[in-house]
């Protein structure tokens, strides 16, 4: 009772000033759009780039509005993650940028110099890309060009793909989806290396490129990427430096996710990296020296992962910017995670139920906040992450499963890899479920969903 009638007494203030804010926010897009046609000469606007004439630049059809997907930005405090921001999409002035170097490629292998000074150029050229930067990222996967062999394979994908479009959805994470080969060559687990490449070249606006492979699964939905930690590196991996230095072991870390920073560093370990890669006239040899590094590596092939592991060795080199992330699931070997999915869902309810400001129903867009109050509650409670933490798991990886090919490790059963995926695909569907009003009865039940009832799950359902 004490609460509510604090709520009632301050509701009211909090409401004028929001009204006050929007008031003004509104005058001056009104005063904004008045003068806009008048202030913009029409050559400026890019639906009439064509037109020649001087004279017929000051036409007096308005131009287009610019495509900006927040209204005022002097009056919306910056979001933690502003990919979505308030960047103008039909802004591409005709001075030149490294897209008209006809040297620069996509490719890896080909030259790219001074590419931090080119973003930064750019970012001049663009300059609503620029609030924000430093934390854009843009979440990269990809699978293959064919029809999976296994017949459950491109139903697995699509709903992959649906859980990393949700996840991305909620934290303003662009996304691009892959699923052509880009380099003949570059088959497998190295197909990756040259969407990344491309997409660095694709995407200067992106500080981060956010690889998940297509058998991962975000399965903490409210969880954002502590980016502040990594401000000092170029490449995140999930991994162990133990593992690494002293057990040399090529399963010290998983290739499989990673983040990788768009600049010139990266560019260049992306071309160290990718000549272990069978298009390379040096794959046969790193094969062997690969295979004599790591005792424990069966594949008699050079492979991304323990090229990874061996470039991270070179500590000279480039370990001082990779972060070996082990404080978290980055990602996670599924086998230590799915069967403690129920018992997740089980303590994530019960801490809603002590509190409120947790199971509030709310808008699917600021999901951001209640991940943050999230954040400050299981820290406050001592919650802590990975193996032996009750946090949700953040990625979970289906390593060696093989959905699509259905080639999959006989260490595991098949009924193993499928139930699996199956629970946490709908642990993710259910964090995204609840703010349309829906749960799943049971994780392994995906076509079952029941509605939640008002003050969900303080009410009994
Ligand atoms: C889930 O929780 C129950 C009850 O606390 C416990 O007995 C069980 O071992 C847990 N299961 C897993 C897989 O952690």
């Amino acid at each position: 009772m004490d609460n509510r009638s604090t709520a009632r007494t301050f509701k009211p203030s909090i409401l004028a000033d929001g009204f006050l804010l929007a008031g003004s926010a509104a005058v001056a897009l009104l005063i904004f759009w008045v003068l806009y046609p008048v202030l913009v000469p029409a050559t400026d606007a890019p639906s009439s780039r064509s037109s020649s004439s001087s004279f017929s630049a000051y036409v007096v059809k308005p131009p287009p509005p610019p495509r900006v997907s927040c209204s005022s930005p002097a009056t919306t405090p910056p979001s933690p993650n502003p990919a979505g921001g308030c960047t103008n999409l039909r802004h591409d002035p005709p001075s030149p940028t490294f897209y008209d170097d006809p040297a620069l490629t996509y490719t890896v292998g080909g030259p790219v110099a001074d590419w931090d000074e080119k973003r930064r150029a750019w970012f001049d050229q663009h300059p609503s890309f620029q609030p924000g930067a430093a934390e854009r990222v843009l979440m990269l996967s990809g699978s293959q060009p064919k029809r999976c062999r296994h017949p459950a394979g491109d139903h697995f994908l699509l709903r992959a793909v649906k859980n990393k479009v949700d996840y991305c959805r909620l934290h303003g994470i662009d996304f691009f989806y892959n699923t052509a080969l880009l380099h003949p060559r570059m088959f497998s687990f190295w197909a990756k290396i040259p969407v990344v490449r491309a997409a660095m070249v694709a995407h200067p606006e992106t500080e981060w490129i956010w690889w998940v492979d297509s058998d991962a699964i975000v399965t903490d939905m409210e969880f954002s990427l502590p980016l502040h930690k990594y401000a000092a590196h170029n490449l995140v991996v999930h991994g162990w430096p133990h593992l690494v230095y002293e057990k040399k072991s090529w399963t010290s870390l998983n290739a499989g996710v990673f983040l990788i920073r768009n600049c010139q560093w990266s560019m260049d370990f992306l071309d160290v990296w990718a000549r272990m890669g069978p298009h390379s006239p040096e794959y046969e040899r790193w094969g062997q020296t690969l295979r004599s590094e790591f005792k424990d590596k069966g594949l008699p092939e050079s492979d991304d992962q323990s090229g990874l592991v061996y470039l991270l060795r070179q500590k000279d080199r480039w370990a001082d910017k990779i972060y070996l992330e082990s404080d978290y699931y980055f990602q996670g070997y599924w086998v230590e995670i799915v069967g403690g999915l129920d018992n997740a869902t089980r303590r994530y309810l019960e801490m809603e139920r002590r509190a409120p400001e947790l199971r509030r129903r709310r808008a699917e867009k600021v999901t951001e906040a209640y991940g943050a109050a999230r954040e400050e509650r299981l820290e406050a409670e001592g919650w802590r992450a990975g193996r032996d933490g009750k946090r949700r798991p953040f990625v979970t990886h289906f390593t060696g499963c093989q959905p699509c090919s259905g080639e999959r490790n006989q260490a595991y059963a098949e009924e193993e890899c499928w139930a699996g995926m199956e629970r946490a695909l709908n642990f993710a569907d259910d964090q995204v479920l609840r703010s349309y009003g829906f749960v799943h009865p049971d994780l392994m039940s995906s076509a079952d969903v029941r509605p939640l009832p008002y003050d969900f799950p303080a009410a009994k359902a």
